[in-house]
């Protein structure tokens, strides 16, 4: 029996791990452990590579996406539309600011947020939306930013699954008034620990968000001028990601090589009636941060895998409205068909740079074999 892990974050350190300790010791031998000249490296690179004009990094994607909130003014019971198909993080920023996430229902092509939808959510509340790259394939940013320029609304990319993704040319984080990234170490570009990244787009929020970033001081210490928080980039992550992101776009081409190779032995093997792939809309460049299909069997699939030493993931199996943080917020059930019936039905193959394949074969054989029997 095979052993495929959904992920190797092993293969790509052994691959870099003398450039990798060089970078390490860099820091070290500096005495630099917190921002300094490895986060302002980092973030010159990524803001010319996104094509934003300031960056800043952060704690996490979460703190970036905080950070976005707390500059825009966010207070409670201020509303905020996003997706109900993310990662908590995404929602969980609006809430603990007290502020009401308002859930609209994703495209069932890209699953991300339909921005048909938006509009009707609109009320004199709203002061911003959050649209989320979910699974490395941007949302359709046009129309919503159409939307949110009528209605004088914040846009946020929530682009932590997406580096590099690419919509009608335009890169992931670069297109409304702020993008974050997440470099959590499972992540096309992820690092040792956590970190994140925030884009903004004004150089008045920008200035604003790096004093949220540090106790609301900045550049001068112990000059704390608003309430703000500790959502700072240490040196060691940003040095471990200085020596990953030339390898980015490689690595996100590698993917969607991985996932061209899924479609074509799925083809080989019968299963498109049975299985839904991923689908890319034209206007998108993905970069399959996870490679997600639909089946009508979810939980029946991730166990005949498992046994036969696949992993697999689950994203995500609950739409956030109807996770238990939320049970007192009285979201009520059936109002996202889209999502609810995505959610019942995804699983996450086995998806990074490195992956083989004779690992990729062994995959779809495992899933013929499981409706084969059926
Ligand atoms: C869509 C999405 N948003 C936000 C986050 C939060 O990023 P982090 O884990 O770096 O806080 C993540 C990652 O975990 C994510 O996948």
């Amino acid at each position: 029996m095979m052993n495929v892990q959904i992920l190797d974050l092993k293969k790509q350190y052994e691959a870099l791990k003398p450039q990798i300790q060089t970078a390490i010791q860099r820091v070290l031998d500096q005495g630099i452990y917190v921002l300094g000249p490895e986060v302002q490296k980092l973030e010159k690179d990524l803001a010319q590579y996104v094509g934003s004009p300031h960056a800043l990094g952060t704690s996490s994607g979460t703190d970036a996406l905080l950070l976005a909130l707390l500059t825009i003014g966010i207070e409670p019971n201020d509303e905020v539309i996003t997706t109900p198909l993310s990662f908590v993080a995404t929602s969980e920023v609006i809430s603990f600011l007290k502020a009401k996430p308002v859930f609209v229902d994703v495209d069932p092509q890209t699953f991300c947020i339909d921005p048909t939808q938006i509009e009707a959510a609109i009320t004199s509340k709203t002061k911003a939306i959050i649209p989320v790259h979910i699974f490395g394939q941007c949302a359709d940013m046009d129309p919503i930013l159409d939307i949110a320029k009528k209605h004088k609304l914040f846009v946020i990319e929530d682009a932590c699954q997406a580096i590099g993704a690419e919509y009608k040319g335009r890169k992931a984080g670069s297109m409304g008034d702020f993008g974050a990234l997440s470099f959590y170490p499972s992540k096309n570009l992820g690092t040792y620990g956590d970190g994140g990244m925030l884009f903004v787009k004004d150089e008045k929020n920008f200035i604003s968000a790096r004093e949220y970033r540090t106790h609301g001081e900045y550049p001068k210490t112990y000059n704390h001028k608003k309430i703000g928080m500790n959502a700072r980039l240490a040196a060691l992550p940003a040095a471990v990601l200085n020596v990953k992101f030339p390898y980015i776009d490689q690595w996100n081409e590698q993917r969607r090589e991985k996932a061209q190779t899924y479609y074509r032995l799925f083809e080989e093997a019968g299963l498109l009636n049975k299985i839904t792939l991923p689908k890319v809309a034209s206007y998108n460049k993905p970069v399959f941060h996870l490679y997600v299909i639909l089946t009508q069997h979810k939980n029946n699939l991730i166990e005949h895998l498992k046994s036969n030493g696949i992993q697999t993931g689950n994203h995500f199996p609950t739409p956030l409205p109807y996770l238990e943080c939320y049970k007192e917020a009285g979201y009520i059930k059936g109002n996202l068909p889209n999502a609810e019936k995505i959610c019942s039905q995804t699983v996450s193959l086995p998806m990074y740079p490195e992956l083989t394949l004779e690992e990729q074969q062994y995959v779809v054989s495992k899933i013929r074999h499981y409706y084969s029997n059926l």
